[in-house]
């Protein structure tokens, strides 16, 4: 490639692929389960546009209502005549406890205003996170990242910007939290798994016993669902894993790839949007354009057979992922759900940050990215790497896949690679 424009020739470093063989990669088109890269190669794909592609790329029913809403006037600029039935549509995932619902455009954004909105409701200022927790790129979340220095034990609990950390899965850190900052915690904020940190999902008991503390402290929770939202259905994450969120955040799958964000929460928790105490404003937020892509895509997950069938699928690819390696002698073992998780080196999953660390093995992960990518599948290259499965993903797919993963094997038997 010459000279760029855009730095890396990517807006979002997260995006960028290393030169494999001396040739780039870069996506001409993306369709269904697959992508096409300008060399006219077609690689079947696991990063899904970060998640942001539940349906699958390009899905008909999000093309057509967003082709519309652009032939319509995208962008009308004064309240239009779509958004809160999409707004409507989207809370179906709040179930009977969180019925109202405000857009935006990233996740990032989402989990800001989240935070805005607790921060208003509390009169308090510190927002707990876990350590390798991933909750958007603005600075003040930026803060305990899986392998930054502030998410390694110390004497102290780090805080920055109002925000400070706990730890996934050890309830003593969590009674600590509580009994030292208690009277300033205005939320905590966590994802129902740990995407960034290999797919970590905490336990049941952690997080009823997280749910319990904040309630008697009088500190909202904020389940960040902006990987998860809607890759387990219809319906709160979060919930299903006995956490009980004041509000909640999405992005990604909600749009199928349009970039709309949205934050659901409890009619309590969103009095201080109601009442105009905390401020929502945004160009973007909630036009037709992108109400359009979550309408449509609410509408094709009405048929619930075909999680039934996703699901399986996912099951079925993380079964033969363990297979191959096991078939060369490797151990090995995924985490996560069925429609995105993540595969380690060893037969007992981690649980905790501190195991995940010490678990990860980056030698072989880049090994296996490489061999997936010369034998027609992408996958996200970074050690801590998803996979995420869609819609779209089929019996072809599927063969491709579980034969890169067996060359993927052979490739770390060859290097005799220990797990
Ligand atoms: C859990 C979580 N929260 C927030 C974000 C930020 O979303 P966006 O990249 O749309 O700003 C992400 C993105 O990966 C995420 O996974």
């Amino acid at each position: 490639m010459g000279a760029l424009t855009v730095p890396f020739g990517v807006s979002s470093r997260a995006r960028s692929l290393p030169e494999l063989d001396g040739k780039t990669f870069v996506v001409a088109s993306s369709n269904g389960a697959r992508l096409t890269d300008t060399d006219g190669r077609s690689f079947v794909d696991y990063g899904m546009a970060m998640g942001a592609t539940l349906l699958g790329h390009a899905h008909p029913a999000v093309v057509e209502a967003c082709t519309a809403a652009l032939a319509n006037g995208p962008m009308p600029g004064f309240p239009n005549d779509i958004e809160d039935t999409a707004g409507g549509a989207l809370a179906r995932i709040g179930g009977d406890r969180l019925t109202r619902a405000t857009f935006a455009t990233t996740g990032t954004e989402a989990v800001h205003l989240a935070c805005r909105i607790a921060r208003g409701l509390t009169g308090r200022r510190l927002i707990a996170k876990p350590v390798g927790g991933y909750d958007g790129w603005f600075d003040p979340v930026r803060f305990g990242l899986v392998e930054s220095p502030e998410a390694e034990r110390m004497n102290e609990r780090p805080v920055k910007e109002g925000t400070t950390l706990f730890r996934v899965n050890e309830i003593d850190d969590v009674d600590q939290l509580f009994d030292e900052m208690g009277p300033d915690l205005a939320a905590i904020l966590v994802e129902p798994m740990l995407g960034n940190t290999g797919c970590l999902v905490p336990d049941r008991a952690f997080f009823e016993h997280l749910t319990a503390r904040a309630r008697a402290n009088g500190t909202l929770i904020i389940a960040d669902e902006v990987m998860v939202g809607l890759r387990r259905g219809v319906k709160l994450v979060s919930e299903d894993l006995g956490l009980t969120p004041d509000l909640a955040t999405f992005g990604k799958a909600i749009g199928s790839g349009v970039p709309v964000a949205a934050v659901l929460g409890t009619p309590a928790a969103f009095e201080v949007v109601e009442d105009g105490t905390v401020p929502c404003f945004g160009t973007y937020h909630g036009n037709p354009l992108v109400a359009s892509a979550v309408l449509a895509t609410m509408k094709v997950l009405e048929d619930e057979a075909q999680y039934t069938r996703l699901f399986d699928w996912g099951a079925a690819l993380r079964t033969a992922m363990v297979d191959a390696f096991a078939g060369e002698g490797i151990r090995a073992t995924t985490t996560g759900f069925d429609s995105v998780f993540s595969l380690w080196f060893t037969d007992k999953a981690p649980r905790t940050y501190d195991e995940a660390k010490a678990k990860v093995r980056p030698d072989a992960m880049k090994r296996v990215s490489d061999t997936l990518r010369r034998n027609g599948v992408v996958a996200l290259p970074t050690v801590w790497g998803r996979y995420f499965v869609s819609l779209a993903h089929g019996e072809t797919e599927m063969d491709i896949t579980v034969r890169a993963f067996r060359e993927a094997a052979r490739e770390l038997a060859r290097a005799e690679f220990k797990a």
